[in-house]
């Protein structure tokens, strides 16, 4: 099935024009901030998926949190150590201690600003949490508040599940690029290693090469027993992405492992003991977001 994927894919590009059938019309992202783009619109382009305000988009300002948090197990992260690659501006990392109470969860992000977010997000939270439990206040202090953000932020305060004076101590992140260059402590391992909606970026960034250490890295980084979850984006939404960068077009043209081969990957080849699709639990994504989520086991 991936073979026939491949040869579709390689047959349509030669094809110009026509791909656009192929070209997930759901999945639309935000305005980035990243490197602003020539001429062709104003919209600035994030070459790694370093969305800023990406949870504004992301999240719907009606929820009450990240809906893939409603398709997670308090047992996998409960007490546990915790990485999540690529976080971002650190909200779902912070929900999942707050929600699931970790020992300690680090979330790794490429972009130094996008970890610069997540640590004043954290700062923001526990500032949050603080206030309420001194003076009984709802609300966010100091007018801080980044309307893309206020709402999800004041949700994950709301968790009643881990005393806030642990948080700082318990979450932390750090810049680094997780395929290349970023390495934990000294013999560190983890009972938890989530990473949702990066694939792509890596894929389109280093090819096909770059997912296969990523999950080589995964792999060896958990303890046995742990799980990786990981939220692949569909092989239709590359195309629209596939012109952020000069590498990201070279790459694409040359992706021999299609979204859809991974888990085959992970279990036959990087040595994965089962699967499971804890995307059927999943309700209230707005639209575009509904991916399949993996949980692999050690
Ligand atoms: C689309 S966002 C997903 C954020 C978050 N995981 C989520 O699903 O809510 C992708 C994130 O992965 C980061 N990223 C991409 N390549 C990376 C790499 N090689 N190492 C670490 N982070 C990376 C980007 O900077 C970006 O913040």
């Amino acid at each position: 099935m991936g073979a026939e994927l491949r040869d579709n894919r390689v047959n349509e590009s030669d094809k110009s024009g026509k791909r656009e059938k192929c070209h997930d019309q759901n999945e639309t992202e935000p305005a980035a901030q990243q490197q602003p783009s020539k001429k062709r619109n104003r919209k600035e382009i994030a070459i790694f998926g370093n969305y800023r305000h990406y949870y504004g988009y992301r999240v719907g300002q009606d929820l009450d949190e990240d809906p893939r948090l409603n398709a997670m197990k308090r047992e996998w992260f409960e007490g546990k150590d915790c990485l999540d690659i690529g976080c971002n501006s650190g909200l779902v990392t912070i929900s999942i201690a707050k929600k699931f109470g970790c020992q300690s969860i680090v979330g790794v992000d490429i972009d130094g600003a996008r970890v610069e977010d997540a640590n004043w997000t954290l700062r923001k939270i526990i500032r949050t949490d603080m206030h309420k439990v001194t003076s009984k206040t709802p609300g966010v202090a100091n007018g801080l508040e980044n309307s893309a953000t206020k709402s999800r932020d004041e949700n994950i305060s709301d968790s009643p599940h881990l005393p806030e004076k642990d948080l700082q101590k318990i979450v932390s992140f750090e810049k680094g690029n997780f395929v290349l260059n970023w390495h934990p402590p000294a013999n560190k391992s983890y009972h938890a290693i989530l990473c949702l909606s990066v694939t792509k970026w890596i894929h389109l960034n280093w090819g096909d090469d770059g997912v296969i250490k990523l999950f080589a890295k995964v792999w060896t980084l958990l303890q046995p027993g742990g799980v990786f979850i990981v939220e692949p984006q569909p092989w239709t939404s590359y195309y629209k992405n596939r012109l952020v960068s000069d590498t990201a077009a070279a790459n694409y043209q040359n992706i021999q492992i299609p979204p859809e081969d991974f888990q085959d990957i992970l279990l036959d080849k990087i040595g994965f003991r089962t699967v499971e699709n804890i995307t059927s639990s999943l309700s209230g994504s707005k639209s575009g977001f509904a991916r399949p989520i993996l949980a692999f086991w050690k």
